[in-house]
């Protein structure tokens, strides 16, 4: 099947509704009188005016037309104004290279994924995934019961090669050809690895070769500790074989549910059609501050402040590992994040770190994330634990990891 087929093929079962499509429209014709509007009229709605203060000062008040597109039903495919600032957007960080791509906007990357693995796998099919995996990516997998294989990762993100063998082995064995590959490839949730340019460049060329779709889940994004920006695999596409999930949660706001997916222009009718049926579309408040904040900072404005996230979560790793360094040498053994929260932990010597975790640490007061939480089988045996740097201060770090080092003492001791 040629690969303009394949794509306009995928999840066929969905369809447009026809009252949806008469939102649009009418959104798109906003002189023409309407007996076809079926929205709640916006005037019955307790709100008079919605203010707010940007950080470095900039407020705007949302009255009239603004309060009420705000506060009312919008097109699923997004507030049409913020929809063109999106464009935009992905033109200049990403500048796609073919021309038949375009973006929906969703309630942030969880539940974009979710409607793309949701489209695209039937029951069965095959699709690999970088393990250890984002939780919340094997919680949307698990009831669509897909053949999991997973593809292992090491300092730089996965491994090109073990994809390589995969769908080789696969092919020689006439076996269905795995869909998609599922990755997080900057600041990879647990790891902290950020997949280099190169494996990136390999990794497209192996979905050329063996024809499957890439799931760019990025929401960390601009949360690198690189001194460039690394290569998206969107800006390597030239047909529309990658579906990017840009999310907001990281470096705006996670509260305010907002996120984007750039792809081939018919998986984003498939993906908006799935909006209409399900979320509708995300919140039009939230899209109204986004759209307002966007209109009012500048680009530079806006890459300015993801450079002093970075820095923040940067200094925060740092504290991390030099108190991990001090209180877990010999103990465990873990990477250096380059980007993202987290620091992933392999303890030494304890086979199952489920009972140190679970019971041991919660009982001293520490609170760390297991690893079986990555994992799709998650009864499996597991050594490591996730620890975030996102919140907690240099002096609660240093606290937690000395009761973390004298549990880890004492589960070895019993081994002994
Ligand atoms: C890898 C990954 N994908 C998706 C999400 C969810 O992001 P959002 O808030 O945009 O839904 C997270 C959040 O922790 C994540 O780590």
């Amino acid at each position: 099947m040629d690969f303009t087929t394949f794509i306009t093929k995928i999840a066929s079962r969905r369809k447009s509704g026809i009252l949806r499509s008469y939102a649009k429209k009418f959104a798109e014709h906003k002189n023409a009188i309407s007996l076809a509007n079926g929205m709640p009229n916006a005037t019955t709605f307790p709100f008079e005016e919605i203010s707010v203060t940007y950080k470095g000062g900039t407020k705007i008040k949302l009255t009239g037309e603004e309060l009420s597109s705000s506060l009312q039903y919008a097109p699923s495919q997004g507030y049409l104004p913020l929809l063109k600032k999106m464009r935009e957007f992905q033109e200049h960080w990403y500048k796609p290279i073919y021309n038949e791509w375009d973006i929906v906007l969703t309630c942030g990357s969880m539940e974009g994924c979710s409607k793309v693995l949701e489209m695209i796998l039937e029951n069965g099919d095959p699709m690999m995934a970088q393990v250890p995996t984002y939780d919340g990516i094997l919680g949307a997998l698990i009831p669509l019961e897909p053949e999991f294989i997973g593809i292992e990762q090491d300092e730089d993100g996965i491994i090109p090669a073990n994809i390589a063998k995969v769908c080789e082995e696969r092919r020689c064995s006439d076996k269905p050809m795995p869909k998609i590959l599922y990755v997080n490839p900057t600041g990879g949730n647990p790891t902290g690895t950020v997949l280099t340019d190169s494996r990136r460049r390999q990794i497209y060329e192996l979905a050329e070769t063996y024809n499957f779709l890439i799931l760019e889940d990025d929401p960390y994004s601009f949360v690198h500790f690189l001194e460039k920006a690394p290569t998206t695999f969107l800006e390597l596409d030239t047909k529309g074989r990658v579906i990017r999930l840009d999310s907001i949660s990281k470096v705006i706001s996670a509260g305010l549910r907002l996120g984007v997916i750039t792809a081939h222009k018919e998986i984003i009718k498939k993906l908006t059609a799935h909006m209409e049926t399900t979320s509708i579309h995300p919140s039009s408040l939230s899209q109204m501050l986004l759209y307002k904040l966007l209109n009012t900072w500048s680009v530079d404005k806006l890459q300015k402040h993801f450079n002093d996230v970075q820095r923040f979560y940067r200094s925060r790793r740092d504290v991390m590992l030099s108190l991990t360094e001090k209180h877990l040498t010999g103990l465990a053994e873990w990477n250096v994040p380059k980007g993202g929260m987290f620091v992933w932990m392999k303890v030494n010597k304890v086979k199952d770190v489920m009972e140190l975790a679970d019971k041991e640490c919660i009982s001293q007061g520490i609170f760390v994330i297991p690893g079986h939480a990555f994992n799709y089988d998650r009864s499996k045996p597991e050594q490591h634990i996730r620890l975030s740097y996102s919140y907690a201060t240099p002096e609660e770090i240093d606290k937690a990891l000395s009761i973390l080092a004298k549990l880890i003492r004492e589960e070895i001791k019993k081994l002994d």
